[in-house]
């Protein structure tokens, strides 16, 4: 099995790749990043000796790039998951979430189904997609695989497109493909733009927690690792054609979710209690924010058999344990071009004083 996997130096794409090239020492696994702010290869140290693995640079929007890729290597499965990931910075920039997430798909579906040419006997392409698409729910109600897609924001909407375009290549073409929808996602190794690092980063450093609108919104999270073991499962058994929600059953208020991640944080940094919450600070919410997601995954757990691993205090608890111990990584990737950013969206650099 030789198994390409896109996006595998960026956050869940890296637990991916890990868990596929440790489970699996039969497969060769080639990871395709383009690096680009959210890529590290520091992120895959651990793994990248070891002889089933192997990366290329390179960028899925390049579709000339992508077809020669393909005819190359011959590859057997690809599990997609290289994208434009971060809601804020698809209200900035719309446009490169519409070349990434859905351009790139298309370049990838057309470079599969060029190469495999009708013979989909052992061929599979997985594309990992958000729960995000299904919108927004109210204080009731859960998203099933049934769910009308219903997205709002730029990022959102260009993978409801892909996810779309995946399913346009299967009913049109035939090609064999598979979808998983998941919830948000915390552990090891995510880029601090994201809520749980960004402010963990920011505690550290006794910045400003800046909570959007009244931290009223509500998130479904799960632990990376699970979500590798889920796409695991879901690559070597899931049904062709078939979509699959992946969610924790962890529904969270970030306003909660940021009491208990202080407390936490005040306790690991022998802080006294009430140090960390001191800082937070209410902003401006965010342009179109969801209220609440929730992920149905009895799918999976029923027909595949996958469930969570841990529960989310203790992954919370080891997350920031992670952060603490890996400072040096959190530098090195709030350096440069992060303190642009920072700076454009919450008005002050996040380090440094
Ligand atoms: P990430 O931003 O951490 O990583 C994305 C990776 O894709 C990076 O390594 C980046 O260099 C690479 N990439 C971006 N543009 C590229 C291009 N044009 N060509 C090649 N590589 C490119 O993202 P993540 O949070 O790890 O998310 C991975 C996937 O999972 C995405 O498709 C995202 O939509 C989906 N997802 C994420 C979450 C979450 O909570 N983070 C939840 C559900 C689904
Ligand atoms: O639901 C899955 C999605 O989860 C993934 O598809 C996305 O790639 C991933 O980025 C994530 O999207 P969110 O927008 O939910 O995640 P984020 O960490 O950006 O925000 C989580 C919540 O915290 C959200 O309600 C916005 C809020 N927030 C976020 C930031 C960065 C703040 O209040 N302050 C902040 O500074």
């Amino acid at each position: 099995m030789h198994l390409l996997i896109t996006g595998g130096a960026g956050f869940i794409g890296s637990h991916v790749v890990r868990h596929f090239v440790k489970r699996y020492p039969a497969y060769t696994i080639t990871n395709l990043d383009s690096l680009t702010y959210a890529g590290n290869l520091g992120n895959l140290r651990d793994v990248e000796h070891l002889v089933n693995y192997r990366f290329v640079k390179g960028d899925i929007t390049d579709q000339a790039f992508i077809d020669r890729l393909f005819l190359e290597n011959r590859f057997d499965g690809v599990i997609h998951l290289a994208a434009e990931s971060h809601v804020d910075r698809s209200i900035a920039s719309p446009v490169e979430f519409v070349m990434t997430n859905v351009l790139g798909t298309v370049n990838l579906l057309n470079a599969a189904r060029r190469v495999w040419d009708g013979c989909f006997e052992g061929k599979r392409f997985y594309h990992i997609s958000t729960d995000e698409v299904y919108g927004s729910l109210g204080s009731e109600g859960i998203f099933t695989e049934r769910t009308p897609y219903d997205p709002h924001s730029p990022y959102s909407a260009s993978k409801a497109a892909s996810d779309h375009f995946v399913r346009a290549w299967h009913d049109t073409y035939g090609l064999p493909v598979v979808i998983s929808n998941c919830s948000n996602n915390y552990g090891p190794y995510q880029f601090p733009e994201k809520l749980i690092p960004l402010f963990i980063n920011n505690i550290r450093l006794k910045k400003p927690l800046p909570v959007y609108g009244k931290g009223e919104n509500v998130r479904d999270w799960l632990w990376v690792i699970d979500h590798a073991s889920a796409i695991d499962v879901i690559f070597h058994k899931g049904k062709n054609g078939d979509t699959y929600n992946i969610g924790g059953h962890n529904e969270w208020k970030n306003i909660d979710l940021i009491g208990l991640l202080c407390d936490i944080m005040d306790r690991k940094l022998q802080r006294e209690p009430g140090e960390s919450s001191s800082l937070i600070t209410h902003v401006a919410d965010r342009a179109g924010h969801d209220l609440r997601y929730a992920i149905d995954s009895s799918k999976l757990q029923e027909e595949l058999g996958w469930s969570p691993s841990i529960r989310f205090e203790e992954g919370l608890e080891k997350t920031v344990e992670w952060y603490l111990g890996n400072q040096d990584w959190l530098e090195q990737v709030t350096s440069g071009a992060y303190l642009d950013y920072y700076g454009k969206m919450y008005g002050s650099p996040s380090s440094g004083d």
